[in-house]
Order: C-alpha cells, then structure tokens, then sequence
C-alpha cells in the first residue's frame, strides 16, 4: 500500500475516533444550540468543538495541507495539496435533539481525486474506512454493496434540504414519485451514513436534491470502493462541490432509480 496514502488514511481515522469522544461526552448533555439559517438549520458547541479539534489535530502533521470544512469554510482550490474535507457533526438535528444517531466526516482529496474517506458513528462504534484503489471496510472488515436487482425489492435512504419549505428542484414531488412505488424509503438526517450504509449494503439506494461535499466526499468513495455507483439523478457524473442531485446505489438498480426520479 502507499505509504502517504495509508499516512493520511491513519491520520484521518485517528481524527474521527477523538472527535467521536467529544461528541459522545457531550452528547445528551447541556449545550449551546444556535440557528444557521432558518429554525432547523442548527449549530450546536459541539460542531464547533469538533471542527476545531480535527483541524488543529491533522494540520500538526500536514500544516501545508488546505481544508475544506463544514463551520470554518474553506474553499476548493483545485491545487495539487493534499485537501481536507469535514463535516465535523454530521446529524446535528438529531444530536441536538437527543437521538443518536450521528457521525463525523473526513475526506482527503490530491490531485483532484478522493483518496481516502473515513466515517465515525461514535454511539455504534462504526468505523467507515475507504482508501482508494484498496477497498472499503467496517471496523476493519471490508464491505460490499447489495446484490439487489429490482426496485420492488429495495430498500432505500433519502435526506432533505434546510430549504425544504422552498421545494428546491420540486424534490418533495420526485420523493413522491418514488414513494409510489411501493418501497420502504428511510430518511436518517445522516447524509454521511447513508452513504455507508449503501457501501455496507443495508440500503440498496440512496438520492436527495443537492448535498454539501463535507455531507458526502467520504461517503461517495467508500460507495465506489465498495462498488457500487455515485451519478448526478440524470446519470451523469456528479461534481463533488456543485450541490448537485445526487443518486447513489448498489449499481444494478442506478438506471430504475435515476429513471424514476427523472419522470417529471
Ligand atoms: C445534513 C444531514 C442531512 C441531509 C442534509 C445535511 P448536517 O447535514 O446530512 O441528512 O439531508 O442535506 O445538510 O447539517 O446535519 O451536518
Ligand atoms: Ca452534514
Ligand atoms: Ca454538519
């Protein structure tokens, strides 16, 4: 394996698990809670406590490295350093809530390209891992995606926008248009673990209107290195930082799916 790769990968890991422990200490506790845009778009201390510490945590060992990061910003810079991306809270609507059900994000990128992603669900103990061109894996054994063929029989993951109330790109009307065919859709308020749960199998699919790439850069290459398949909902390739429609599957079903949710 490659030495940087599997530094980086370590590194990342090292970074999740920590942060997972200031989640998980503070999480039912009491806490600071403020709104970002809008009742529900929340930020609580503890993103903040999160970020803050992964940052510091990885730029000890990378200082030249950029970051690209959910509270702080950041932006895509498209140069050949290693880059960072992080949600270091993702489900804060559920941790502020009391459900636990949430996870940390890390993604690092060079050269263009995804080549590691790490997901920590710090109540399960669930450790994500994908490093490119090695594999995905679940607290150290590897995962693949489902071998479900036909929509009838899959189980799918969504998520919905803070704008929800705006129906940006009329999504409550394709979300609709899936649920009619009869399926069981699932809506976790955990873009990242979605994602996992695709790569691992337990979902057979997954789509939302438009994600951040701290909401989903580890996930998609866990989903890829697990095999399965990452589009826009058109079937075309997906920018990582446009905000795009984004449809994920166990790749047998990405045609029926992407094919429902272009109906309208
Ligand atoms: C949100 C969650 C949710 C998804 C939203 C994201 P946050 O992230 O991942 O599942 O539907 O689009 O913004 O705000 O909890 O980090
Ligand atoms: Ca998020
Ligand atoms: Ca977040």
């Amino acid at each position: 394996m490659d030495k940087d790769l599997s530094h980086v990968s370590l590194l990342a890991i090292e970074a999740v698990l920590a942060a997972g422990e200031i989640l998980r200490k503070g999480f039912g506790g009491q806490f600071s809670i403020e709104a970002k845009s809008g009742i529900h778009n929340l930020v609580t201390e503890y993103d903040h406590r999160s970020e803050e510490f992964i940052i510091e945590f990885l730029k000890k060992e990378f200082p030249d490295s950029l970051f690209l990061a959910e509270e702080s910003g950041g932006k895509n810079e498209g140069s050949s350093a290693l880059q960072w991306i992080i949600d270091p809270l993702d489900g804060t609507v559920n941790f502020a809530h009391g459900l636990p059900f949430f996870a940390i994000s890390i993604a690092a990128r060079k050269n263009n390209e995804l080549i590691c992603g790490v997901v920590y669900q710090p109540i399960t103990h669930e450790l994500f891992v994908a490093q490119k061109n090695v594999g995905a894996f679940l607290n150290g054994t590897r995962i693949k995606v489902s071998e479900v063929t036909e929509l009838k029989r899959a189980f799918l993951a969504t998520g919905f926008p803070y704008n929800l109330a705006e129906n940006p790109g009329d999504c409550i009307g394709h979300f609709t248009d899936i649920l009619r065919q009869g399926i069981p859709v699932r809506r976790m308020g955990v873009a990242s673990l979605d994602l996992c749960y695709v790569a691992s199998g337990r979902f057979d699919g997954f789509f939302e209107i438009s994600l951040a790439p701290w909401d989903c850069a580890a996930g998609i290459l866990l989903i890829e290195e697990a095999g399965g398949k990452v589009s826009r909902w058109d079937e075309e390739p997906l920018d990582l930082f446009a905000y795009e429609p984004i449809l994920v599957t166990n790749g047998h079903l990405h045609q029926q799916i992407g094919k429902v949710l272009q109906q309208r």
